[in-house]
């Protein structure tokens, strides 16, 4: 290869996994028709009105990479999703070296990179020209994703980080650092075609806006007239409407021309303080701004934080059912406000509790989501969803779903009466049905060792467990472990 690209390398890049009954993972060849082939879905049950195609919302239970796989090469799911899926949100385990109640979260690092890679594929395959992927990550692989991401998606299509503030208590018996908060790693297929939306203004972003001149256009903010930047027609001088001589001073210009300036002054846009002697602002009404460009801060007071989303599902269900790693509401309506528009396709292949496809329904988006554990499924995705789509969600009806500024303004606008939603004439947008994929038609190849159950003491096994004589690499743990850098057209 010539292109000179920068690639991370790591143990079992060139190589495929595969899913083991414990959740885990084992090595496999990438041509193993395991992974190869394409499973079938099972149709296991359906909540309200459905339209039996594969344009109906879906909740899938089964590996992601397998659910992903069948939405992009089945040629049933192909038509509909390949290609035209507008947002991919994934909330994966983020390799924190913990285990969680319902799921473990210690892989292999390159284990994990495997995962990923071969998921970020498909997720590639199936967004379309003007969509994004959004991971949702911590910092133990957010920077390796990055380097994979730029590969799998090219780097001129990173989009950007968000930083989200998931605690706002800090932990003071943490060792170094309390860390206090997630990223969401943002990707588009191709940034020329991605349109993101803006986000409802707030009673933060408009609390500086006053009309002590009872402007009958109503509350205004003042806004600086000048620039730092040199501009051949902002130097001249101006008069108050008490005489007053003004221009800018020191190395700053006005940032418009005299006749845009006369023409805000016709227009009473201008601001010369309440004794009108003072030196002037431009008026910018708040009837006239649109929505805000979002930022790449998102703190626990505009998106919610991880208590918040223990409560929201905790509310769903009785307290003996606690997912331990949901994701608030409020963070999803942003993500789902910013990234699509009513009626678009929404996908998240680790489902968790459900909070993706649940707020996506509730925002008119059609969805499709998978989880790999039963019993994940079973006590939160299905029901939760089932919930949605009777209506009948006791944590969000209750709450808002802009979090606790919108809490503050009384507002509530996610429960929308299916007759207003503009989706109400498709019925694939009221139901969901749920499918479970079909075991490999293949016969369970006995080989490799699964990653999570590796002898590092065997002697004559590598760091993943394959016998050293059958391992096509040797390289040395360190190695292996951090990856390492090459130029692809470099020996
Ligand atoms: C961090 S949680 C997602 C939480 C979710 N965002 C929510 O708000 O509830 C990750 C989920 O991914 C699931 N998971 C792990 N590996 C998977 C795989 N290979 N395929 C599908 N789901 C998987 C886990 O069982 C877990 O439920």
């Amino acid at each position: 290869m010539t292109s000179g690209r920068l690639t991370l390398s790591w143990v079992g890049r060139d190589e495929a996994l595969r899913n083991t009954a414990d959740g885990g993972y084992e090595w496999v060849s990438r041509q193993d028709p395991r992974v190869t082939e394409v499973r079938l879905l099972l149709e296991t049950g359906k909540a309200g009105d459905v339209t039996g195609t594969a344009a109906d919302n879906l909740l899938i239970h089964g590996d992601s990479y397998d659910a992903l796989h069948a939405l992009v090469r089945n040629p049933e799911y192909g038509n509909h999703y390949r290609g035209k899926v507008k947002l991919v949100y994934i909330d994966p385990p983020f390799n924190t070296g913990q285990a969680f109640q319902h799921y473990d979260d210690a892989l292999e690092h390159s284990v994990w990179l495997t995962m990923m890679r071969d998921r970020l594929l498909l997720i590639r395959d199936l967004l379309a020209p003007g969509g994004s992927v959004w991971v949702h990550l911590d910092d133990a692989e957010m920077a390796y994703c990055r380097v994979l991401m730029d590969e799998i998606f090219g780097r001129g299509n990173f989009v950007g980080t968000v930083v989200w503030q998931k605690i706002h208590a800090r932990n003071n018996s943490a060792q170094h650092l309390s860390s206090v908060h997630d990223y969401l790693l943002v990707y588009a297929r191709s940034k020329s075609d991605l349109v993101l939306n803006k986000i409802d203004r707030t009673e933060l972003s408009d609390q500086e806006f006053w009309n002590p001149d009872n402007d009958p256009r109503g509350p205004w903010r003042r806004s600086d007239l000048t620039a730092s930047h040199a501009y051949e027609d902002g130097r001249y001088e101006v008069v108050g409407p008490y005489g007053d001589v003004f221009s800018p001073r020191g190395n700053r210009w006005w940032s418009c021309s005299r006749e845009t300036f006369d023409a805000l002054r016709e227009d009473n846009r201008l601001w010369w303080g309440k004794t009108g002697r003072t030196f002037p602002f431009r008026k910018r009404f708040q009837s006239e701004l649109g929505g805000l460009v979002p930022t790449t801060f998102w703190t626990h007071d505009e998106v919610g934080d991880n208590r918040q989303a223990k409560a929201e599902v905790t509310k769903l269900f009785d307290r003996s059912r606690i997912f331990s790693t949901p994701k608030p509401e409020a963070l999803l309506k942003r993500v789902i406000q910013i990234a699509t528009d009513p009626g678009d396709v929404v996908v998240d292949v680790f489902a968790g509790s459900g909070t993706t496809a649940a707020v996506a329904h509730k925002m008119d988006r059609r969805w499709v989501t998978a989880e790999l554990l039963e019993e994940t499924v079973e006590t939160f995705t299905r029901p939760r969803l089932e919930k949605v789509v009777a209506g009948d969600d006791p944590g969000a009806s209750r709450r808002p779903l802009d979090g606790k500024a919108e809490a503050a303004s009384g507002a509530s606008r996610h429960r929308r009466p299916r007759s207003r939603s503009p989706m109400a004439a498709s019925s694939s947008r009221i139901g969901s049905r749920a499918k479970t994929l079909l075991p490999s038609s293949q016969p369970s190849w006995a080989s490799c060792t699964t990653a999570q159950t590796v002898d590092r003491s065997a002697a004559r096994r590598d760091v993943l467990g394959w016998p050293l004589s059958t391992a096509s690499w040797t390289r040395s743990w360190p190695e292996a472990l951090l990856g390492i850098w090459t130029r692809e057209n470099e020996q």
